[in-house]
């Protein structure tokens, strides 16, 4: 099936985030060091990037670096962050060309300067754009996130600006990293494991899950649209019937 051209037939999920996984597994498979397969798994995120973006997709968030992540070796946490350097410069250019606004979410403080600096500046150049939102997961950890909003709703409570019984779902989505963001609609893992892995737990409540089998240096365009061909069969019901959904 060529599911690139069905796709466009239907409505393309607004917000696709994705836990980008088996770098580690590809490379090892292949008899080569880990950091071949990040470095093969980041040309996968420059084809993944142009694809949402043909598709229309308006938000993709990529879960780039876990806060679990910096107790890998550190040898392979310092290739990731000059990865993310080096991408960050290379694709600015796709960033433009596109019309891609690249923001991110997660402990950002905590990332080195030199790729704090480098991801502020292309924030910075891209801004303007409005064809899609491109979010990096970077330093991210969901409860870590929702740790911080309960901290500022507790001292607004106790500085009066809130009282606690005015606390409800959409304010707290306002004190998360993803304030700006709509929930996510389709959440996909590569690499055959199906867990969540502490990411975007409060956003994806609703959303559709897929898991696809490829380790994410082989995932193609076409795992990509076979993905959202599979979302766009399913029926989101969000707690009500099948009927009422059907109701004129
Ligand atoms: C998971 O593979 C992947 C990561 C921890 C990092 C994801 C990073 C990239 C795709 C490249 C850099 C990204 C950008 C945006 C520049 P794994 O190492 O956990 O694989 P394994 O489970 O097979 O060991």
């Amino acid at each position: 099936m060529d599911y690139q051209k069905e796709i466009l037939k239907k409505p393309i999920p607004g917000h696709i985030a994705i836990i980008m996984d088996g770098n580690g597994r590809w490379a090892k498979r292949k008899g080569l060091f880990r950091v071949s397969g990040h470095e093969k798994g980041t040309k996968t995120v420059k084809k993944i990037v142009e694809a949402a973006a043909e598709f229309k997709v308006k938000y993709l968030t990529l879960f780039a670096f876990s806060s679990e992540n910096w107790n890998r070796p550190k040898r392979e946490v310092d290739m990731l962050m000059n990865l993310l350097v080096t991408t960050l410069k290379k694709e600015l250019k796709t960033f433009k060309d596109n019309k891609i606004k690249l923001t991110s979410i997660g402990n950002i403080g905590s990332l080195p300067d030199k790729a704090q600096k480098e991801l502020q500046y292309v924030k910075d150049a891209t801004k303007e754009n409005e064809n899609m939102c491109l979010i990096l997961a970077l330093s991210y950890g969901s409860r870590y996130e929702l740790t911080c909003a309960f901290r500022q709703l507790a001292d607004k409570v106790k500085n009066n600006d809130v009282a606690s019984k005015d606390i409800d779902e959409q304010m707290i989505s306002e004190h998360l990293f993803t304030s700006d963001h709509p929930d996510v609609d389709l959440l996909i893992r590569t690499s055959g494991e199906q867990r969540i892995s502490n990411f975007l737990l409060w956003q994806i409540a609703y959303a559709e899950l897929y898991f696809s089998q490829k380790l994410w240096p082989d995932f193609t365009k076409q795992d990509f649209s076979e993905a959202i061909y599979n979302y766009q069969k399913r029926e989101r019901r969000f707690g009500k019937t099948s009927e009422q959904l059907h109701e004129k």
